[in-house]
């Protein structure tokens, strides 16, 4: 139907007769003049309609387009009037004298029109998800997102990188949350599990010697909804053999530097810099800290042991806690005491039971020059030591973080991202890190058993089975993660490779001999049968697209996302289903009445 998008047309064309085909944007109709923008998915051209130009007709036909219409137009083109020009537009200095237009489609009033996206909720814009994507902004997004994706696909084909799809109907892969079950018609009361991630899969190919695997993977996990995550997401998840840390963290770096050059011609670091994961903590408090951030926690517990606050004191005395000091450089300038209170409530969001602080007006001063309501509490030479260790200057502000370490390390990194935020304090950069040296293991929320920090499949630095049943809280994880501006884009390890080691980290994690065998009875099998040494990582694409066009959600890199809660107001779903086809499965629905 068209012979060009209305995004190549431009003066080199002038004069010359195009069709094109789009939706009607806007529509001006100055009496004696009508004009149509028209857009397509490359941007947008004027159209002009003249009575004295055209036919009657066809005057009579533009008067009654409206905006959203869908439309076929020929014309010439031919250079704007002087004066009229549109400067931002690429098509701005030429405009469509018309000679026919076709109506291939009537729009009736839209619930909302693109360029009003902002005046209705994400709820609304959700359902109706097929005239959001309208919008230019959205398709950059979603053209951005295939661009990237054809660099991987080529950048890992080149590297000799098979592309496998995996079952999406299949049994439960631990990555940490709940399972999407799928009930199996043709055995009763039996269900399928959607994957968290092909992570199984991916290695029982490289049993089958297929050695270089990678997949543009849809990961199903239900759990709790943030900004940055979706029940139902996108990894490019990569497995090699006979490759060690080094070498997989060296080619994904490879292809993130060509991501960012490629399509946004921004150098990242070469290498990435690393961190272990204690030092994140200790620094940060977690562990994937946005290094644009210039504040860090400063370790400040051997220095109050001794004071008789008991709000420092306390903690400082005991191993299972943290008493940290974070400055906030000419903090005093912005923080008011309103702004400070601000803070405190903030805080307890993340269970701390209060901020101390210190206003450093005038250090040379002593306490003279301090603002702090617990300065009552500390002797002269304590503060001292504080200020020294923090290298405080006139004008900071300091704020202290004292409980059990879990709830020190929660509520000080998110204060950290706040004021860096509120502040303004973050740089201009992109600020890619490898996280390495995790621990294999942590207590879980009951603290009653160990849970793995990766998944169960990630092999230990220690090769000695003994060592690691013995001390599992020390035993580090041949596991690295990748962590841009703050967010976590992706993680892998090296993976276990012996049915010996395999059945320990099962036995460490509290699942009996049998119960392996009814989880994991195939990749234990497997792994007796001649497993090659490999590992991988998968890589969150919509974090990575997100963070790449500059968009605040994953929602907005995903054509048809959920909301918060898990649903598509766009179909309903998830839906009631015929009791016909519960009934053919099987399955009774409890209502709340007869629970
Ligand atoms: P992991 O669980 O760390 O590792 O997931 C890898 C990456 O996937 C992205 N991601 C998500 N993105 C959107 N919504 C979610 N709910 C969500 N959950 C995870 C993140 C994350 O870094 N099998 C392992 C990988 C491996 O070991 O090779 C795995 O899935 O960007
Ligand atoms: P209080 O003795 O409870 O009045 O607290 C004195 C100061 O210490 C206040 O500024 C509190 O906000 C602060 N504070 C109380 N508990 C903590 C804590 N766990 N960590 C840091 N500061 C705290």
């Amino acid at each position: 139907m068209r012979t060009y998008y209305c995004g190549e047309l431009d003066e080199s064309l002038i004069g010359k007769t195009v069709t094109i085909c789009g939706w009607v944007h806007y529509r001006r109709d100055l009496g004696g003049l009508i004009f149509l923008e028209i857009r397509d998915r490359t941007g947008l051209v004027q159209t002009v309609f003249s009575p004295q130009e055209q036919s009657h007709h066809l005057f009579k036909l533009a008067e009654q387009i409206r905006k959203e219409y869908v439309v076929s137009i020929e014309g010439e083109i031919k250079r704007r009037p002087e004066g009229t020009e549109n400067k931002n537009s690429p098509s701005g200095e030429i405009e469509l004298s018309v000679s026919s237009l076709n109506v291939l489609s009537k729009a009736e009033p839209l619930p909302f029109y693109p360029d009003e996206h902002q005046t209705v909720t994400e709820e609304v814009r959700l359902k109706y998800r097929y005239l959001d994507l309208r919008r230019p902004e959205m398709l950059y997004r979603l053209r951005f997102r295939t661009e990237a994706i054809r660099i991987m696909r080529n950048f890992l084909d080149s590297h000799g990188f098979l592309d496998i799809e995996t079952p999406i109907l299949t049994k439960a892969t631990p990555e940490g949350a709940r399972d999407y079950l799928v009930p199996s018609r043709t055995h009763p009361g039996a269900f399928f599990a959607l994957p968290q991630s092909p992570q199984l899969f991916k290695q029982l190919l490289m049993m089958s010697g297929l050695d270089r695997y990678y997949q543009i993977a849809r990961c199903f996990r239900d759990e709790d909804l943030r900004a940055d995550r979706q029940p139902e997401f996108t990894q490019l998840d990569i497995e090699t053999s006979f490759m060690e840390e080094e070498a997989i963290m060296a080619l994904i770096e490879e292809l993130l530097r060509k991501l960012f050059f490629d399509l946004l011609g921004i150098k990242l670091p070469d290498p990435f810099p690393r961190l272990s994961y204690q030092e994140a903590i200790s620094r940060f408090g977690i562990d994937r800290p946005d290094l644009r951030n210039p504040l860090e926690l400063v370790e400040v517990a051997d220095l109050v042991q001794d004071v008789e606050f008991k709000v420092f004191s306390t903690p400082a005395n005991d191993k299972e806690s943290r008493v940290v000091a974070l400055r906030v450089p000419k903090g005093v300038e912005y923080l008011t005491r309103k702004e400070i209170d601000e803070c405190t409530h903030f805080v307890s969001l993340y269970g701390a039971k209060g901020l101390a602080y210190i206003k450093v007006n005038h250090r040379e001063q002593g306490k003279d020059g301090l603002q702090s309501p617990i300065l009552k509490f500390l002797s002269d030479s304590v503060i001292k030591a504080i200020l020294e260790r923090t290298d405080a200057k006139n004008g900071d502000v300091i704020f202290f973080g004292a409980d059990k370490a879990k709830i020190v390390n929660d509520s000080m990194a998110a204060l950290r991202n706040k004021l860096g935020q509120d502040l303004g304090l973050l740089q201009e950069t992109w600020q890619p890190l490898w996280v390495v040296d995790f621990p294999m293991f942590e207590r879980d929320q009951t603290n009653t058993r160990w849970q793995a920090v990766h998944h169960p499949f990630t092999a230990p630095k220690i090769k000695d089975l003994t060592k690691l049943i013995q001390d599992p809280l020390h035993c580090t994880a041949k596991a690295y993660d990748i962590v841009l501006n703050g967010i976590e884009l992706g993680g892998g390890s090296i993976r276990i490779h012996t049915p010996e080691m395999q059945q320990s980290v099962f036995g460490i994690l509290g699942i009996d001999a049998i119960e392996a065998q009814e989880k994991f009875g195939f990749l234990l099998d497997a792994l007796k049968y001649g497993c090659p040494p490999h590992g991988g990582l998968a890589i969150g694409i919509d974090r990575l697209i997100m963070l790449m066009t500059g968009a605040t959600s994953i929602r907005d890199v995903i054509a048809f996302p959920k909301t918060q809660t898990a649903s598509c107001p766009l179909t309903a779903a998830p839906s009631v289903v015929d009791p016909a086809q519960l009934r053919e499965l099987g399955i009774r629905v409890k209502t709340h009445e007869s629970n």
